[in-house]
């Protein structure tokens, strides 16, 4: 468990996206959590990450399967999704307006996902989200599917703490070094590693599901296919810094959970498993309260 100074208590966490802006789900999640199978409660959720200004990006309600696609092997066992989403969003302020307050009177607790451009757009942004009540704010520049990564990110972490916020910096695989932690180590509370692996550095001569459609992108890979890679992540991350860590990438059991523990997490996030079992995170969380070992998946 991570205890932040703002005395949020963290074990798990529904990852980005995973539980769509306020913590309700996506459309189709609905009707799990009406019939109880999947209670948003027993999680931190983060909400998809949101930009200063809207962005259209490339989620369109009326036909997900374009930039989102479920992707595994009979083989291989492995089940995970490639999605180009590229950041779609209401923007800050339609998010404070219509996201945040709808997650308020669910009685979830809330984590917001940043993207800010530069350290002018973070320090609005901090501003903007100082006075919500916020289990922290998780950093996200290491989306694969925006061509415009931001550059100044210790000066951009360093601006989002004058919010007051904990603050937790979602890492990509290539952040996991020496040289980047470094850098950016003195402004956060905790890490998350890992963010999706764009599918070219995943699967090099392979085409990508989604790559025919108007967009023209492969998407970021997530699921079990991410996992050696996060956990290498973690365990490399031990070495070099002190924080502690938010482990996720494939888990859809109690045993990835306890990959992840093993590694030297100290929390856990879960993502596409919601895509493939949405009435299955609750069911990691009891196994992990209780002790009980369910059937492995994934
Ligand atoms: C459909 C989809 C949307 C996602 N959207 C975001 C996002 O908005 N922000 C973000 O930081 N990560 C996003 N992610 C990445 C997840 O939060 C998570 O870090 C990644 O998928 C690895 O965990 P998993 O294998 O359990 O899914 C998204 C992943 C998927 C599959």
């Amino acid at each position: 468990m991570i205890k932040f100074k703002n005395g949020h208590k963290l074990t798990f966490a529904c990852a980005s996206g995973a539980l769509g802006f306020d913590g309700r789900g996506w459309f189709w999640e609905w009707p799990f959590r009406w019939c109880g199978l999947l209670d948003p409660t027993a999680f931190t959720v983060v909400a998809k990450t949101i930009t200063m200004e809207p962005r259209k990006g490339n989620l369109s309600l009326w036909h997900p399967w374009t930039c989102v696609a479920l992707i595994g092997s009979k083989r291989t066992g492995n089940k995970g999704a490639t999605n180009a989403i590229d950041l779609t969003n209401p923007g800050i302020r339609g998010w404070i307006e219509d996201c945040y307050p709808v997650a308020m009177s669910k009685g979830y607790k809330i984590a917001a996902s940043v993207r800010p451009n530069d350290s002018s757009e973070a320090r609005q942004m901090a501003g903007l989200l100082a006075p919500l009540q916020l289990a922290y704010i998780e950093v996200n520049v290491s989306c694969p599917n925006s061509n415009d990564v931001p550059t100044e990110i210790p000066q951009i972490l360093r601006a989002l703490q004058s919010s007051d916020h904990p603050i937790v910096l979602k890492l990509s695989f290539d952040q996991v070094n020496p040289t980047f932690i470094g850098a950016v180590d003195d402004y956060v509370d905790a890490y998350h590693a890992i963010n999706t692996i764009p599918w070219n550095q995943m699967f090099p001569n392979r085409p990508s599901p989604i790559e025919h459609y108007p967009h023209g992108k492969q998407g970021g890979v997530s699921g079990t296919y991410l996992t050696d890679p996060a956990l290498w992540a973690v365990r490399t991350l031990n070495t070099i810094t002190g924080k502690p860590i938010i482990g996720g990438g494939g888990i859809m059991d109690i045993w990835g959970v306890r990959r992840f523990e093993r590694a030297g997490a100290k929390a856990f996030s879960i993502g596409t498993c919601f895509l493939y079992y949405p009435w299955y995170p609750n069911q990691i969380v009891m196994d992990y309260n209780n002790k009980t070992y369910s059937a492995p998946r994934g």
